[in-house]
Order: structure tokens, then sequence, then C-alpha cells
């Protein structure tokens, strides 16, 4: 076998590599889902559209936000905050679909976590220079649960650092249907997404979608 073809198969399997302590990263992992992931977020989308927020200190967010399941994440001038209902139409957010909720669970696992059961998935859609600054995810109540998140469409370059702001990050790029999990000790670290750079993905277009699942309430 010569080295192009086993470096082509090896691109094709799903991979689990650990960052740091309770940190993984699992290549491919939601690729056999993408039809039925795709499917649904087109409903909640339509009942839940996209929308540009502002933080509490009045800057638009970049990236269009949207939220499933009983508790939805917003953000405006009182602060940010999990809610069950969505401000923007007074409806509570759509239902979290089945295949979400199998699919964060077996991510989980896949990653050391048992039993993670979500009631929340955000979904970010970055457009070509959106970006998303470090920050912890900490309006979750119970920290020893982790946070799922799943990559579509466009590459991107995800930070995840340490414990304070200023701590390095490592780098890592991400693709379609690529999982991060981090939870245990990696919990609060430090996050983010470097600006997307243009480019047009065959299913997405242009655009990178990221779900991430969290157990909020
Ligand atoms: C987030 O931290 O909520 C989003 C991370 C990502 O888009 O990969
Ligand atoms: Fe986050």
């Amino acid at each position: 076998m010569t080295l192009d073809l086993f470096s082509a198969d090896e691109d094709a399997l799903p991979s689990h590599e650990v960052i740091c302590p309770g940190a993984v990263l699992l290549r491919r992992f939601a690729l056999p889902h993408e039809a039925n992931i795709l499917q649904a977020l087109h409903s909640i989308l339509a009942s839940a559209p996209l929308r540009h927020m502002h933080t509490p200190g009045g800057f638009r967010m970049s990236v269009a936000m949207s939220s499933c399941g009983t508790l939805g994440w917003v953000t405006d001038p009182h602060g940010y905050r999990y809610t069950r209902i969505n401000p923007e139409n007074n409806q509570p957010w759509p239902a979290m679909p089945a295949g979400f909720l199998q699919l964060a669970h077996a991510a989980a696992l896949a990653a050391g976590f048992t039993d993670f059961v979500p009631d929340a998935c955000l979904i970010n859609r970055y457009e070509p220079d959106a970006r998303m600054s470090l920050h912890q995810d900490k309006n979750e109540r119970d920290f020893s649960q982790p946070i799922v998140s799943v990559s579509l469409g466009l590459p991107a370059v995800f930070q995840f650092g340490g414990m304070q702001r200023s701590d390095a990050a490592v780098r890592i790029p991400l693709g379609h249907g690529d999982i991060v999990v981090w939870g245990g000790p990696s919990r609060l670290r430090f996050h983010g997404v470097l600006p997307l750079k243009a480019g047009q993905h065959p299913l997405l277009g242009a655009q990178r979608i990221n779900l991430t699942f969290r157990k909020a309430g």
C-alpha cells in the first residue's frame, strides 16, 4: 500500500485525540449524521431564526445564533442567560430532535462522559470574518456535565486555552463533522474561534455552523 493510499484511508476514519485531560477531539464523528442534522436544523431555524444578538456591553455579535431544547441562550443589555422562551417570538424554543440528543450522548460517551443528557443546543452560524473571542461557558448550572461541540460546513480554527483568559491557547483546525468534547478538569477552559476564512462548502456553502450541547438547567 502506498503512503498516499494509506493517508486517504486514514482521513476517512473517525479519530479520538486527547487535547488535554477532559478534552477530546473526535474527528469526523458527526459525518454519518450530516443529512439528519441538516434536515432537522432546517425546521428548527424556520421556527427560531438565526439572529445577531448584542453583548451586555452593547456589541453586536458577528456570529448569528439560535437554540433548540428546553433552554436557549440569550444575550442582551441585561446580561447572558438561559431562557425557556425565545424573546424574539415569545414561543418556547424548538424541541431538541432525538437525533441531536443521541449524537451528543454518543460523543460524550466516546470522550469518557457517561449519562450526558443535554437540555440546550446552541446553534452558531459563522459567515466569513465572524469570530468568537475567548470565553468560558459558565452560564450552565452544573459544571460536572461536559460541553459537546459539533462543527459543520467551512473549516475554522478553534482556540482552546487555560483557566485564565491570558493563558496560552492551542489552535485546533476543525472541519465538517468534527466534534470537540470538554468537561471535567477542562470544563471551564477559555475557548474561542478565529475569524472564519471565506470559502465554499459542498453542503453548507459559505458558512460554518456549530452546535454546542449543554446541560444548562
Ligand atoms: C462556543 O464556544 O460556543 C462555540 C464554539 C465553536 O463555534 O466552535
Ligand atoms: Fe463556548
